[in-house]
């Protein structure tokens, strides 16, 4: 939600902070935005008014665009077409926003100015208003609908005249401690060229360590291509960077740590790689995310969490288990809860995050809340494992980005090694996380004893067997997109399934949903008749993912009946189905085979044809598959 980028040191920062951006565009597309420092340039007066050109400040040149990143290169193309140096300077910051208070105008894009500042900020400024009147009762006249802009007005009415007047850094603490609510925050000033003063509170902030040159970004990908050593920021600290170096402070300047780390993937991870589109280069890559996700958890007969502050004796003391996650996260949640009440005989309820809190959970220190999140920092998500730990339960969080503030946050952490995820749409990460949380399950069932070690170990086992029946599932792809160009033009979709098939279901219904703007709409296959099958007429597509007929034989046969009582009514069937199925093949319209695969696990091939088909679905309809409308990769307001 908002990708912020900042850059200090020897090259010409324009270029540094577009290219930035551009790998933080998935964050938030509805402007953007870039800000320069320039060294001692002449001052050519401001010019912002309604955003449509150049706005400069002293030597501080902003300049921002409603709209994708290509509206603003274009206006940067043109701005310098007649004057190179405009945008001169070693020093800059930039924004893509994911609008919360304000429409997506050029207005209320980032960077906001004043005074020779200039601020790029991600989050909400929750006593913005407050702040807000009390700088209009001073005098200040606001140039957007921001909430954003107050620190902006605040930071320079500090430098005027407060009592840290005339100390860039000093200001810039002073007015950040004014501040309440979700932030991340990005300050620098004209008469600072070569120093940004950067503070993070519940929303994220890396520090990029290059030679002669430091970044920030929201996440790692703003400077994959420059340096791959970096500095995790904790909970309210404040950096200021220079191109020798970092300092980190809490709010009220006191000296603290960050956490240095090595980046573990390259470039290439955040490229397309020859793709048309980043969604589909992650589908391909989930044969490879589920094995990276597995390795290294299964040592000495025994399953291993990544960070584990629990013992087995804590898990023992478990008698509840609660999932709580957001989107693709919560169904693949609801997948496991399947696997973990089977496997650890606890109770397991899956809650929707964003709910959670807020509807006073029993929770105690026998409760486990397994908190599952790709980016580590959704807002619900966070929030629903701060109130967990307020209430002593213990929190196992299942995370695909290192030391995010989730995983920082939780008791023990079990990482999902999907590699990074471009694409709004969540593909190798809900697989990922499908297979991490059978690992929570088998460590669960470990600890208490519910499953014998050769148990686990089969299971492990059948884990480990999957990723090429997910590449065999790929096979899929050419079958599915003509499927998906025929059917593009419907006006709804709607999916069915049974047991863990009833949240593939779901998934599916999302991603077409998400990507297609189509309506659809996933149903647990007998609850059909209590209402949904009123939406059946003539021709209406009907994606159902059968169940193996191997396994539960009863869940197999139901389903039979259910697609036999939507087919009488006139709709037109879409069977998801093991291969050699004759008896979902006799009622299937369209069949598409899948590897057979232990009941548990099919979910990690039923879903990927489901992917291709929403994928293609918005591709013929001509959207954007990488950035839906409307939306952005991590929900970082709640
Ligand atoms: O980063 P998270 O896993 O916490 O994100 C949760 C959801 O926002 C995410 O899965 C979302 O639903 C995806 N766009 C679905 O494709």
């Amino acid at each position: 939600m908002c990708g912020i980028v900042g850059y200090v040191g020897h090259r010409p920062a324009l270029g540094v902070v577009v290219e930035a951006l551009r790998r933080m565009e998935y964050r938030g597309y509805d402007s953007a935005g870039v800000a320069v420092v320039g060294a001692g340039s002449a001052a050519s007066g401001p010019d912002e008014s309604a955003g449509q050109r150049a706005a400069e400040s002293g030597t501080v040149t902003a300049l921002k665009r409603a709209g994708k990143l290509v509206n603003l290169t274009e206006a940067l193309a043109e701005a310098t077409a007649t004057a190179p140096d405009r945008f001169a300077g070693t020093t800059g910051m930039g924004h893509t926003r994911w609008a919360t208070h304000g429409r997506p105008t050029d207005r209320n894009a980032h960077p906001h100015t004043a005074a020779g500042f200039a601020v790029v900020h991600n989050g909400i400024l929750e006593n913005y208003a407050a702040l807000r009147a009390e700088l209009e009762a001073d005098g200040v006249e606001f140039a957007s609908d921001t909430d954003t802009e107050v620190a902006v007005q605040l930071v320079a009415r500090e430098y005027a005249a407060g009592p840290t007047a005339g100390d860039f850094v000093a200001s810039a603490y002073a007015a950040l401690r004014r501040l309440d609510g979700a932030f991340t925050l990005l300050f620098c000033h004209v008469d600072h060229p070569g120093t940004i003063v950067a503070a993070r509170r519940s929303t994220p902030l890396v520090v990029g360590v290059g030679d002669g040159e430091m970044f920030l970004g929201s996440d790692v990908a703003a400077f994959i291509e420059h340096t791959r050593d970096a500095v995790e920021l904790g909970q309210d600290q404040v950096v200021t960077i220079t191109c020798d170096g970092y300092t980190i402070t809490d709010f009220a300047g006191t000296q603290q740590d960050g956490t240095p780390f090595r980046i573990d993937w390259d470039l290439e991870a955040a490229e397309k790689g020859g793709h048309d589109y980043f969604m589909l280069k992650e589908i391909e890559e989930q044969p490879t995310a589920v094995e990276n996700t597995l390795r290294g958890h299964f040592e000495k007969g025994r399953i291993v969490l990544d960070e584990q502050r629990l013992t087995d004796q804590d898990l023992r003391d478990i008698d509840k288990v609660f999932i709580v996650a957001c989107g693709s996260a919560y169904h693949s949640g609801l997948v496991a809860k399947y696997a973990i009440e089977h496997w650890t005989r606890l109770p397991c309820e899956v809650e929707l995050a964003s709910e959670f809190r807020y509807r006073d959970p029993v929770l105690d220190r026998s409760t486990l809340v397994v908190a599952i999140s790709q980016s580590g920092e959704t807002a619900d998500t966070l929030e629903a494992v701060r109130h967990a730990r307020e209430q002593k339960a213990r929190v196992l969080a299942v995370c695909n980005t290192n030391g995010a503030q989730i995983p920082r946050e939780s008791d023990a952490v079990l990482y999902t090694r999907a590699g990074p995820e471009i694409g709004v749409a969540s593909t190798k990460a809900f697989l990922a996380q499908v297979t991490a949380n059978y690992l929570v399950g088998l460590a669960l069932a470990q600890a208490r004893g519910t499953k014998y070690p050769d148990e686990v170990a089969r299971e492990y086992r059948e884990l480990e067997a999957m990723p090429p029946l997910v590449q065999q599932v790929l096979g899929t792809e050419k079958q599915v997109r003509e499927l998906a160009r025929e059917l593009a033009s419907e006006s709804t979709v709607l999916f069915l399934g049974r047991h863990v098939g009833y949240p593939v279901a779901l998934e599916g219904a999302l991603k077409l949903k998400e990507l297609a703007y189509m309506h659809a709409e996933g149903f647990a296959a007998g609850e059909l008749k209590h209402g949904p099958i009123a939406l059946i007429e003539d021709g209406l597509p009907v994606i159902v993912v059968m169940p193996s007929p191997r396994g539960r034989a009863v869940l197999h046969s139901k389903l039979v009946s259910n697609i036999r009582e939507i087919q009488a009514r006139g709709a037109r069937t879409i069977v998801i189905a093991e291969k050699d199925d004759d008896a979902a093949a006799a009622h299937a319209d369209h069949l598409i085979e899948i590897p057979a695969a232990p009941t548990l696990l099919q979910p990690l091939l039923a879903t990927v044809p489901l992917q291709i088909f929403a994928a293609e679905v918005a591709q013929a309809r001509g959207y954007d598959v990488d950035k839906p409308r409307n939306l952005a990769k991590s929900v970082t307001v709640e």
